[in-house]
């Protein structure tokens, strides 16, 4: 159902690697809502993902950048600004990518090279696109950044890794770039901590199948579906949450804060 909540308003969303993406999804609801969108990802997703096949039903542009190259990133949003003929009125920071989770290394044992690296495609990445973007003045006034976690930041999930670190550092640079990004410009960045999904990123932690039926058990709605997340996307890219600012938001069907529920059990 659209409601035309994005009437006029012009995103950049990252991370649409094939249809089960969670970005992909963004971006199809984005577009039903009146949204003109620019699309990007890294140019090796380019090559193997499916990003063209959503550019053309959305009739967007696609920009690659690797985000964590401040190059790439500055090249990107001064092409957003050319393409919209004005400035951005949201971002979808969707990526993440552990080395050491797709190599199975176990949390006592990473190599930490990948570590940094993992840091700096899922984390650090958030904090250079804003940084690029203020340098640029490329944020409309009140705009909203919104960058997608997980609950591991603050519960322990032993399979998810180092991502735990990872989603944790990039839930802080939001309240962090929140604070100087509202104050500058009224700009709103939040993260979404969003149920485990059934995705490339998703289904490369191990255990995941077992888990996606564990937690979709454990939350009162069951796990929210990456439609879902997208539906949230809209209202936090929407004018209806302008007040709305450096939080990290559940949307997770209520696991975040169930303790036990008796389905688990089988009861
Ligand atoms: N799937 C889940 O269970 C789940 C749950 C909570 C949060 N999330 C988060 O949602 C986001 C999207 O993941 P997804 O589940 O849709 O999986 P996905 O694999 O479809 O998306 C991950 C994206 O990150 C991109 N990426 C990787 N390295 C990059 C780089 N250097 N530069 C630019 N882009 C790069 C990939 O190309 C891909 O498009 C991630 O932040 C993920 O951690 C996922």
């Amino acid at each position: 159902m659209a409601n035309n909540l994005l009437h006029g308003k012009k995103g950049v969303i990252f991370g649409a690697l094939d249809e089960k993406s969670i970005a992909w999804k963004v971006a199809e609801r984005c577009h039903e809502e009146g949204a003109q969108l620019l699309l990007t990802n890294a140019p090796v997703a380019l090559r193997f993902g499916q990003i063209n096949e959503l550019a053309a039903k959305l009739g967007a542009e696609i920009v690659p950048a690797d985000a964590t190259s401040m190059e790439d990133l500055e090249n990107l949003f001064r092409r957003a600004l050319e393409v919209f003929g004005g400035p951005i009125d949201f971002v979808l920071h969707s990526i993440g990518m552990s080395l050491n989770v797709r190599k199975g290394k176990p949390y006592t044992d990473l190599n930490h090279e990948w570590m940094l690296k993992t840091f700096d495609i899922s984390a650090i990445s958030f904090h250079r696109m804003m940084q690029v973007m203020m340098k640029l003045d490329a944020m409309a006034e009140g705009g909203s950044i919104v960058a997608l976690s997980y609950i591991a930041a603050q519960r322990v999930f032993p399979d998810y890794n180092e991502m735990a670190e990872s989603k944790a550092l990039l839930e802080s640079f939001a309240r962090s770039f929140g604070y100087h990004y509202g104050v500058q410009k009224k700009v709103r960045v939040n993260t979404i901590s969003q149920s485990p999904t059934k995705t490339t990123a998703g289904t490369g932690v191990k255990g995941f199948a077992e888990f996606f039926d564990y937690a979709d058990k454990m939350s009162p709605l069951g796990n929210a579906s990456a439609e879902a997340c997208a539906d949230y996307c809209v209202v936090m890219f929407s004018d209806l949450t302008r007040m709305v600012t450096m939080q990290n938001l559940y949307h997770d069907g209520g696991f975040s804060t169930m303790g036990m529920n008796p389905a688990v059990l089988g009861l």
